[in-house]
């Protein structure tokens, strides 16, 4: 079957106005300019294979300039000098222009990355715009304490006062990945600023329209000179060049375990503080008396939203044996049901992914599974005239030392293993590196708190999966990652804590 492309023209002015303007340059020092050798590189629509636009790729000169121009900014009297009102109101004034924009940002986001357009109008874009509106609330809230001290030797006759004071915590890099392109920035940057931190921004080299398109509106909110930097191009070079630069305080990265692990040795010339969100494996784990009219809904959603190229994706399932064949039959069911085609068409469920190289990826885990065992009870191909689409796959007789089973596939892929009793299950979802998220569906109030204590991961849904929000900490237990976004521990990413200890 190859799915008919329909639909793929944006109906609003702004992205078309945005996207009749081919080449889109670096943001640096409060200018946009070409990248310091004059390179550029082109970024496609993966349904349509249609060029979108041409992209400064820029090099290590160009983020020496954006990080001066962000160390610049850290302490300019127009930065700096805001009261934390005056922050607050333009963090908060962020979030309008993005909900003013919100079509126009889900429609770039479609034909850049692929989703469907409700995700983005719905979901991701609105989203982003909360993370502004949260945090905005946090920059009037950044406080110190007073501390009493045990001290023993004070001179005579006098006293000690001892206090903390939150600072920011300097340059900020944050690099992002192309799976949900606009909130991974909006998750970054809302904390960062809130905090006072200056920002160089490297979005994903596949999907960098809405970040440039932000960036837009953030000059349009007024945001003064150097206090955002953006620099596109590719990991190789301005990921490389900024995780090692020695004038860049901390990191906020979220993308591959193994890209992770190249940023913590580049990282430490400088010793960089760093927050990574990095793979997953999640899984989700039904019991017998699980309410199926909510957990085959929510396991399909859980691993075929955005085509399966969510960090948090519920790509194991185990089921009890007395449900397994109901799940595996009803997943699939709902797997088919899905149309694929292109985002921007109303009656799309499911794009395609990010190009045909993430979709060979997945077609190759596939590939190997199946010569190794694996069953598929549905879907298991690529499609499209580009072969960028992957029909949502369910598989079965997945063992546990696979592939399949173990590395995160970054697809619309699931496998799906029955289970005995609940200490079997409990083993088999903890068997992975990873262990950024999971989801147990169970009516039972006892087991489901259970389950939530033993499962090893960053966040546990009960009778849900991939269930967001800016109040909500979010990051990874073991090779998942370090750190939390989201919350008030979102926010402690970007400051520093100084104790001013005094003999009065
Ligand atoms: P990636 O980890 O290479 O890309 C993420 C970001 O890191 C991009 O902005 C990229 O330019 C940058 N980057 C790449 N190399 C860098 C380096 N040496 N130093 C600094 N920054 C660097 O992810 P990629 O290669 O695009 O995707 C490969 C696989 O990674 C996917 O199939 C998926 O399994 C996983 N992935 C996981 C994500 C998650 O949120 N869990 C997000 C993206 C990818
Ligand atoms: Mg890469």
């Amino acid at each position: 079957m190859t799915i008919a492309i329909t639909n793929s023209e944006p109906r609003t002015e702004g992205a078309r106005t945005f996207l009749a303007r081919r080449k889109k340059q670096l943001f640096i020092d409060g200018t946009w300019r070409d990248a310091s050798d004059g390179d550029f590189f082109e970024t496609f629509d993966p349904a349509s294979g249609k060029l979108l636009a041409e992209l400064a790729g820029g090099t290590a000169t160009d983020v020496d300039a954006a990080v001066a121009s962000a160390r610049s900014a850290l302490g300019s009297h127009e930065w700096k000098g805001l009261t934390p009102s005056a922050r607050g109101k333009l963090l908060w004034k962020i979030a309008e222009l993005i909900d003013a924009h919100v079509e126009e940002l889900a429609e770039l986001e479609t034909l850049d990355q692929g989703k469907s357009y409700k995700t983005g109008r719905f979901g991701e874009i609105p989203a982003s715009a909360e993370q502004f509106r949260y945090y905005a609330g946090f920059c009037t809230k950044i406080l110190g304490t007073t501390i009493p001290t045990s001290i023993a030797y004070q001179p005579e006759g006098k006293q000690i006062f001892a206090y903390t004071t939150r600072e920011p915590i300097g340059v900020v890099a944050a690099i992002t990945p192309w799976n949900s392109p606009m909130l991974m920035a909006a998750m970054k940057l809302a904390p960062a600023l809130a905090a006072g931190c200056t920002v160089v921004l490297k979005p994903a080299e596949e999907t960098s329209l809405t970040a440039i398109r932000l960036v837009e509106l953030m000059i349009e909110a007024g945001l003064p000179k150097g206090v955002v930097n953006l620099v596109t191009g590719f990991g190789e070079t301005v990921g490389a060049a900024l995780t090692a630069h020695p004038d860049v305080d901390k990191v906020a990265f979220t993308g591959s375990t193994e890209v992770g692990k190249l940023i913590v040795r580049a990282a430490q010339g400088n010793l960089k503080k760093l927050t990574l969100e990095l793979g997953g494996k999640s899984p989700a784990i039904v019991m017998p008396d699980a309410d199926m009219a909510l957990a085959i809904p929510g396991i399909a959603r859980g691993i075929f939203s955005n085509s399966g190229q969510v960090c948090v994706a519920g790509s194991r399932v185990y089921a009890h044996r007395t449900v397994f064949e109901e799940v595996v039959e009803k997943v699939s069911k709902a797997a088919s049901a899905l149309k694929l085609g292109h985002g921007l068409d109303e009656s799309t469920d499911l794009g395609p992914l990010v190009n045909r190289k993430q979709s060979d990826r997945v077609a190759s885990f596939i590939a190997e599974g199946t010569a190794d065992g694996a069953h598929i009870a549905a879907g298991g191909r690529q499609d499209g005239e580009f072969g960028t689409f992957f029909e949502p796959t369910v598989v079965t007789s997945v063992r546990p030392d696979m592939r399949l089973m173990r590395e995160e596939i970054f697809g619309p892929v699931v496998a799906v293993t029955p289970f005995d009793d609940v200490e079997e299950a409990i083993t088999y979802a903890n068997d992975s590196p990873y262990g950024l998220a999971g989801s147990v569906w169970t009516q039972d109030l006892s087991s489901a708190h259970r389950l939530a204590a033993s499962v090893r991961a960053g966040t546990i849904w009960i009778n849900c999966h991939s269930y967001f929000s800016p109040e909500l900490p979010k990051g990874g237990h073991r090779q998942s990652g370090w750190g939390y976004e989201n919350g008030a521990q979102g926010l402690e990413n970007y400051l520093e804590t100084k104790t001013v200890c005094a003999v009065i």
